[in-house]
């Protein structure tokens, strides 16, 4: 739907004629379901204003089309080392690449996700951004760079980019009513209106003497309205451990009765339960440390901060007990004390059940995170109040993420490898326990590997049980600490080269979930090297099989 402006007066020579566009294309690249949540009811928005509006995953979305857009918005995450998501990686390749056309009649904008902790902070937000000037395009409205706490930010970009949008629209168009368009939805809760879900169940999987605690927890949906598929997650709102908050608060040397206000809205609460539920005390940022700088006048915090390394040295590990006690006293109130903290992130599980199988429940399977650190024990905010404080009874603020990009293959049929260590075997549950409710006849082959068997094995009966009935066709397992050499999942995997490339000719579609950075990766290049063997081919060949895969949806991960 294109509108030609009306020319200038007939006699204007030469004639231009300027042709202007309603069409707005938004590409997402999500990992988690947050960039693609945001994609789309910036789409939703848009469309209420008159706009012809596409949302497509990056994934989706053919290069060679874009020389034809108009008004592109991207919207995206980055992850580890300032990676992009899975489903962003070929556009991302292409842009950067040589096949990149030049877009001088292209008009965008960037929204990037990330988390300020991290080093690479939105960078993949940040090259594509650079990229699209580079090849000739115009921004609508400057790219802004959300923090976890995205939604504030995120709001502002898009009236930003539709005052962007309105304006370049100009000059003969009818101009957009700004009408507000309803969210559909089927309940009303959702991320921003958690639903408080009761405790049910929570148990250890592990054996006495393991290294390990992994929970396993069934949380109750009844009367909620939610809903979702096997892949999607559970987002968990915690609260910081009181044992924490009392010792921070005592050396702010802060009354913990003291009111403070908690958002722009005004709400408040006493100091202590604002820093219970309301923010984040376990994580320091730079930003954070040059924040508190103004309340803390100890010289050596700013000797500090004039050092990016000793910064990055210092924060690694610590939290804001450590900062204050380190560089304190606290020269300020217990407001100004707030106003440097970050909003308490929700934390993501992938679900363990099936909807179908469990009505009105969600299982997760949570790793308890304890470790030392700095002469202190430290513990993960959720895993560690899921594992010692949340008691059947107790209700906990939730919402469902739905993750386009861990899907079941629509058709039944289709053989699944899973290849899930650790808590990755999570969402395997959640899709065997479906397969099983709907009967499927596809073939499914389990990876699971932990430290010991005797004790490590998680869901142990319900995999061997699933087996015997054949609802599992496949099962290896790889228990690294029960022999003197180390065997993993890849290990397992490379020992049933044939037969796992046999499955992936015959179509099969292969998942990942669990540790990013080290299993996920070895896996993966795994896999290139079984395409390689097996299919007789060079590696360049076999990254190419790979990423077919993964762009028919073949080849999904969820991984943290
Ligand atoms: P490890 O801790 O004995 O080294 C689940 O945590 C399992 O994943 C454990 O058995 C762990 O082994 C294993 N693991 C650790 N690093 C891995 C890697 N790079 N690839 C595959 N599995 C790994």
């Amino acid at each position: 739907q294109q509108l030609v402006a009306p020319t200038a007066a007939p006699s204007a020579a030469p004639v231009v004629e300027q042709t202007i566009s309603k069409e707005v294309t938004i590409l997402y690249g999500s990992q988690t379901g947050n960039a693609q949540g945001l994609a789309e009811s910036a789409g939703k928005t848009l469309e209420g204003r008159g706009f012809d509006v596409t949302v497509a995953s990056m994934n989706d979305f053919k290069p060679n089309n874009l020389k034809k857009l108009h008004n592109l918005l991207i919207v995206v995450s980055t992850h580890g080392e300032g990676d992009p998501p899975d489903n962003a990686l070929s556009f991302h390749e292409f842009l950067h690449g040589r096949r990149a056309p030049k877009l001088e009649n292209l008009r965008y904008s960037v929204l990037s996700l990330g988390d300020s902790s991290y080093e690479f902070f939105c960078q993949t937000g940040k090259e594509f951004d650079q990229k699209l000037e580079e090849l000739g395009g115009t921004r609508l409205n400057e790219r802004v760079d959300c923090d976890l706490d995205f939604d504030e930010p995120a709001a502002e970009w898009l009236e930003g980019v539709i005052a962007g949008l309105s304006q370049a629209q100009a000059g003969g168009t009818e101009v957009v009513s700004p009408t507000a368009v309803a969210q559909e939805t089927d309940t009303v809760y959702s991320r921003t209106n958690p639903f408080r879900a009761e405790v049910l169940e929570n148990i250890n999987l592990n054996g006495r003497g393991s290294n390990k605690e992994t929970r396993h927890l069934e949380l109750s949906l009844e009367g909620s309205g939610l809903t979702f598929e096997p892949g999607d997650s559970l987002g968990v709102y915690p609260e910081n451990d009181p044992t924490l908050v009392d010792s921070l608060i005592k050396e702010l040397n802060l009354n913990p009765t003291e009111e403070v206000q908690i958002n722009k809205q005004g709400e408040s609460r006493s100091l202590k339960e604002a820093l219970t539920t309301n923010f984040e005390i376990t994580v320091l940022t730079k930003a954070l440390l040059e924040k508190a700088s103004a309340f803390l006048k100890n010289n050596d915090l700013k000797e500090l901060l004039a050092n990016d390394e000793k910064v990055k040295e210092y924060i690694d590990g610590r939290d804001m007990l450590d900062l204050v006690s380190d560089f304190g006293p606290w020269d300020g109130s217990a407001q100004d004390f707030i106003s440097i903290l970050r909003k308490l992130p929700s934390r993501l599980y992938s679900i363990a059940s099936s909807l179908s199988a469990n009505e009105e429940e969600v299982h997760l399977t949570i790793g308890a995170v304890r470790y030392e650190a700095h002469g202190r024990e430290r513990n993960g905010v959720c895993s560690i109040l899921c594992a010692d404080r949340l008691q059947p009874g107790d209700t906990i603020p939730v919402y469902i993420q739905h993750n386009q990009n861990f899907k079941l293959p629509e058709n039944p049929d289709t053989p699944i490898i899973m290849v899930g260590p650790g808590t990755g075997i999570a969402p395997f549950r959640s899709f065997i326990q479906e397969r099983e409710e709907k009967g499927a006849e596809g073939k499914s082959w389990l990876f699971f590997g932990d430290q010991h068997f005797v004790t490590d094995f998680l869901y142990q009966t319900e995999w061997q049980n699933w087996l015997k009935d054949g609802v599992l066709t496949r099962m290896d397992v790889a228990f690294s600490r029960d022999t003197d050499e180390k065997v993993y999942v890849q290990n397992r995997m490379l020992e049933n080269s044939k037969e796992l490339f046999e499955w992936l000719q015959e179509g099969a579609a292969f998942y990942i979930c669990g540790d990013e950075k080290k299993m996920a990766h070895d896996v993966h290049n795994t896999l290139i090297e079984i395409i390689e063997k097996e299919g007789g081919m060079s590696r360049e060949d076999a990254e190419k099989y790979l990423s077919d895969m993964q762009q028919q949806k073949r080849y999904q991960r969820d991984v943290y």
